[in-house]
């Protein structure tokens, strides 16, 4: 330590490296940086070629990976973040995503020993600032090892809303109860996790409800949960006042911070910093949505992975068709498969011109706060849930996996800002005709409005000078400030 000074934090931070976790990691990264910390971020090579690759006028021919570095604009900027890349154990052309249990089952050895070596590189180097802490995402199943073998603070990023966190946590009780892996088989209300005070087993996440969860999945959170009851600070991407028994829970345990959302950056710092955090080529959508009236456009997106099936998605595209109701659709190419392109009904695209917009990926977060756009068809993926809250955008809600059958339930349940898109599986047309008029328009339509407004000034009053979530921030810098210095 300087003599005479205070030491800067420095943090190496990880995220999973999924584009729903990278970019809530990149906007931490860019939050911690602008309140005084020294950041090291570490990207695998597999997200750093994509994300690299996908920025606008670059082919993969000419990109040289090395060359590259995400966070140069926010270093000119002012901000301290480093940047380097790992290998997670798989060639780049290896489809992660298509050999999800290869992956897992290589990642939980090979990426760790990848990972403990460039920390220990990263830790021998750094001296100005030293490094002290890892802020690594709550999913990683090694940081409470490594943290320890370099004595660093152990801080784990939960992506997730804290009812989520708080399942996993709690994953003993579940088990104990028979609530675990019981899907089809138990239907009565779980109420005995402390600060949820009642969930249906059916919007437990996926990982939990499900009986045929790749096995290694489940070791993963074993392991995982059971680090992060050692770390010495969680932070959330979640609003206090949002959740609040859930947190205070979780507080009783150990120090939690609810610092969401952080995709929010302080104006003035960081205006103008451009980051890249997508992992694929982003379509403008922005002269399109100009020609169309304020809040007239459904936006579609059912997040960067996961799976519908062939019959939801075909029956979404007959029901907007019956609405007469504008749209931008996020169709990615994998919507149902890993393996086959998806392939729209004939003659949906001739019928749609004028009124629909399809793209494979766009800039979410800069379409839902178009004026135009006035409801959102959702997977509930966390991110897009708090994206769609801070635009004030209500929501149709298609839980597909992992978290998204919780998320939903605060959507629709707890918040009462978005409605569900079918009650009763499957899907059919005129029931997704019904539900996408009801949230655009008509009583329905107002009563999610009000509610949403509401919703979305907890959330901007959350990210201000005086909101919780900006207090915790602070006071989580404080805390960590005063344990190295
Ligand atoms: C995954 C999980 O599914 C999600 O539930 C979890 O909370 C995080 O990890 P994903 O399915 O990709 O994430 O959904 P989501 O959380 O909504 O994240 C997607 C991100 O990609 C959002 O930040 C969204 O703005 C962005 N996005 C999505 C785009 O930028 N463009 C698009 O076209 C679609």
């Amino acid at each position: 330590m300087e003599e005479g000074s205070h030491r800067r934090p420095h943090a190496i931070m990880i995220p999973i490296p999924l584009q729903g976790h990278v970019i809530p990691t990149v906007h931490l990264a860019m939050k911690l940086a602008s309140k005084g910390f020294t950041i090291t971020f570490i990207n695998t090579q597999f997200i750093h070629h994509n994300i690299t690759k996908s920025k606008p006028n670059t082919t993969s021919q000419e990109l040289n990976v090395d060359d590259e570095d995400i966070f140069a604009g926010a270093r000119k900027s002012g901000l301290d973040i480093r940047y380097r890349t790992v290998g997670d154990g798989f060639p780049l052309a290896f489809d992660r995503l298509l050999n999800l249990d290869a992956y897992l089952e290589g990642t939980l050895h090979v990426f760790q020993a990848h990972v403990d070596e460039l920390v220990g590189d990263i830790v021998r180097e750094a001296d100005n600032p030293p490094v002290s802490c890892l802020i690594a995402d709550t999913f990683h199943t090694w940081p409470l090892a490594i943290a320890n073998k370099y004595e660093l603070l152990h801080v784990s990023f939960w992506t997730e809303p804290a009812l989520v966190f708080s399942l996993y946590y709690h994953l003993d009780l579940l088990i104990r109860n028979g609530h675990f892996a019981s899907r089809d088989n138990r239907e009565d209300t779980i109420d005995y996790i402390p600060g949820v005070e009642a969930i249906e087993p059916k919007d437990l996440s996926s990982y939990l409800q499900e009986t045929d969860v790749p096995k290694v999945m489940h070791r993963f959170l074993f392991k995982a949960f059971k680090g992060v009851k050692k770390a010495d600070y969680v932070l959330i991407n979640t609003v206090k006042e949002l959740e609040t028994p859930t947190i205070s829970a979780l507080q009783e345990k150990q120090p939690v911070y609810a610092i969401g959302p952080v995709h929010v950056l302080e104006k003035g710092l960081t205006t103008g910093i451009e980051v890249a955090t997508s992992l694929k080529s982003e379509s403008d959508c922005s002269q399109w949505l100009d020609n169309k009236p304020r809040g007239s456009v459904l936006y579609i997106s059912f997040g960067s992975f996961s799976l519908a099936s062939k019959h939801d998605v075909d029956e979404i595209a007959q029901g907007l068709l019956l609405s007469g109701v504008s749209f931008v659709w996020v169709l990615r190419p994998d919507t149902v498969s890993y393996v086959e392109t998806y392939a729209l009904p004939v003659g949906f695209e001739e019928e749609i011109k004028g009124r629909g917009l399809i793209v494979p990926w766009c800039r979410q977060i800069e379409v839902i706060s178009h004026p135009a756009v006035g409801g959102f068809l959702t997977h509930c993926g966390w991110n897009s849930v708090l994206e769609s809250m801070w635009c004030g955008v209500p929501m149709l809600c298609l839980p597909l996996l992992t978290d998204q059958p919780s998320n939903r339930k605060l959507v629709v349940d707890d918040w009462k800002v978005g409605l569900n898109l079918c009650d009763r599986k499957p899907l059919n047309r005129a029931e997704v005709k019904a539900k996408i008029n009801s949230l655009m328009s008509g009583n329905s339509a107002e009563k999610l409005r009000k509610e949403m407004n509401k919703i979305r000034q907890m959330v901007e009053n959350a990210v201000g000078g005086d909101g919780e979530s900006e207090k915790s921030l602070c006071e989580f810098v404080s805390q960590v400030k005063a344990k190295i210095n």
